[in-house]
């Protein structure tokens, strides 16, 4: 597995623009995270972990400061680069699940090779079992409990052997028993495939799974431990 900074952002800025304000949203935001490591992001909501999310994920571009993602600076290259790189490097899990919903478990897990032109049954096969979820294979989104979607998200995120999974507040729709086995399978599954985790979460029992702990408050890094 390789080592070094798979994210690594230098004094990020990234505004918004609402009506005729300018909400400055990310501000000298600093932050880095190594091949292989957990690291989560907390703060109250509007601190600005879904902006710095969408930058590591390479599905936003900053404007100021840099942002590099698997050694790509995302505010210079191109967007089929992103393109590319969001499709072969980034997997994504979300508070609310996202799944397709006119897609089986089985064709959900298997779309991000599919966009990418590859097909391995195998492999999003044994995925699926490992999330639990072999006997649900053929069943849609909304036959399934909010745990089994999510871990249905989780096999998707991490089938196409990303490098950078991120995760914005997966449990947030979960109770905190199936969002801590959740949590845990998350962990389970990147570790095993080397994968680096950025969690944004502002449940405390689920960032202290984390290497490191970022905390924003109003778009600016407040703490790191
Ligand atoms: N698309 C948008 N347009 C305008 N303002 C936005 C947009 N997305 C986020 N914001 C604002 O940016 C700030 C940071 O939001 P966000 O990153 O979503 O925070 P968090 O994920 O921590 O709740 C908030 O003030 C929010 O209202
Ligand atoms: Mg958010």
């Amino acid at each position: 597995m390789s080592t070094g900074p798979v994210v690594e952002m230098v004094e990020v800025g990234r505004d918004y623009h609402r009506g005729g304000e300018v909400v400055h949203a990310l501000v000298e935001l600093s932050l880095s995270l190594d091949a292989g490591e957990l690291v989560a992001l907390v703060g109250p909501s509007g601190c600005g972990k879904s902006t710095a999310l969408n930058l590591a994920a390479a599905v936003d571009r900053p404007d100021r400061g840099s942002v590099r993602v698997c050694g790509l600076d995302i505010a210079r290259v191109a967007e089929d680069e992103l393109v590319t790189l969001r499709r072969r490097r980034i997997g994504m899990v979300f508070q609310a699940f996202h799944l397709v919903p006119h897609l089986t478990v089985e064709e959900n897990v298997t779309l991000p090779l599919a966009l990418d032109g590859r097909r391995d049954a195998d492999r999003v096969r044994g995925l699926i079992d490992r999330v639990g979820l072999a006997h649900r294979a053929g069943h849609y989104p909304s036959e399934l409990s909010g745990g089994e979607q999510q871990r249905t998200a989780v096999a998707r995120a991490l089938v196409h052997q990303p490098r950078v999974v991120v995760a914005d507040e997966p449990t947030g729709n979960l109770d905190s028993r199936t969002g801590a086995a959740v949590i845990e399978l998350l962990d389970e599954l990147r570790r095993s495939e080397g994968a680096a985790l950025l969690l944004a979460t502002h449940d405390a029992k689920v960032a202290a799974a984390a290497d490191r702990i970022y905390e924003l408050a109003d778009g600016r890094l407040v703490g790191c431990g």
